[in-house]
């Protein structure tokens, strides 16, 4: 796996989050009082049990859900009352949990709807995307539907990174791969952060994804329960009882 706690983030704040309270309905949030920030350059990993939250607060954080209350400011400029189109344009780019790929479509013509917010240097983007995952470039004809479950998790980050986004949202990346799969695309999504993208990434997996991460926020019943660094998580034993399995994570000294 590749190295963790690289500490590339620089220190200064991208995104601010500040008692957020978000959901579906407004009468019943989902997303409550929740402020956290993130870093220019890290990748930070969003935890907690089915149905905490996650997904939701990353939804808000892009403008797909509703903010009821409290605000999200994205390098210095509120984005919470923004139209999702308006964010994107400020170089956010999420990727969903689920149906995160047009199925009938080729590989390159889900490539090309990815840039479709920011066609400059579409070229360049569009190399740099096949050097980072050559199985896009050997199916680049083939429809999206007929693509390996890990495939498909490349194309969809591959397509959210055709919009050239500084910070990238990406809701569970491993979901559903087998073991070897999940580390590659943990190992990619070290590689999109050394390209310079902040990332912000929902897991199940915590062990393997608070390896590759600067620090790690815990979401339970909607609201903010820890944030730490990875290294600290990782080696937290009531955290290892809960979210890794098993017991305490042995380090080789
Ligand atoms: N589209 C929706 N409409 C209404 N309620 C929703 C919708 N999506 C999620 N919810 C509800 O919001 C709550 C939080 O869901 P969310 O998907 O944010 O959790 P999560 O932490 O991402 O869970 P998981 O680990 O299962 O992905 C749940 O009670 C869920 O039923
Ligand atoms: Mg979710």
């Amino acid at each position: 796996m590749v190295s963790s706690f690289s500490n590339v983030n620089s220190g200064r704040e991208m995104l601010k989050v500040s008692n957020l309270v978000a959901g579906y309905r407004r009468d019943l949030p989902i997303v409550i009082d929740v402020s956290m920030e993130v870093y220019e350059g890290e990748i930070l990993t969003l935890l907690g049990p089915n149905g905490a939250g996650k997904s939701t607060l990353i939804k808000g954080i892009c403008g797909l859900v509703e903010v009821i209350s409290g605000n999200v400011v994205f390098q210095g400029v509120e984005i919470s009352n923004l139209e999702t189109y308006e964010i994107i344009e400020r170089r956010v780019a999420y990727v969903p949990q689920t149906q995160n790929v047009f199925a009938k479509l080729s590989v390159s013509h889900n490539l090309d709807l990815g840039a479709i917010s920011n066609v400059k240097a579409y070229e360049e983007r569009l190399e740099k995307v096949f050097m980072l995952f050559p199985d896009l470039w050997k199916f680049k004809d083939t429809s999206a539907g007929k693509l390996s479950g890990g495939q498909r998790q490349m194309l969809a980050l591959g397509r959210a990174l055709m919009a050239d986004p500084i910070l990238l949202l990406i809701d569970e990346p491993s979901a559903g791969l087998a073991p070897i799969l999940r580390n590659q695309v943990f190992q990619q999504v070290v590689e999109i952060r050394e390209s310079g993208v902040t990332v912000i990434m929902v897991e199940q997996n915590a062990r393997a994804a608070l390896s590759v991460s600067d620090r790690g926020i815990i979401l339970a019943n909607g609201r903010l329960r820890r944030v730490q660094n990875s290294k600290e998580l990782l080696e937290d034993p009531e955290i290892a009882e809960i979210y890794f399995g098993a017991g305490p994570t042995v380090r080789a000294s």
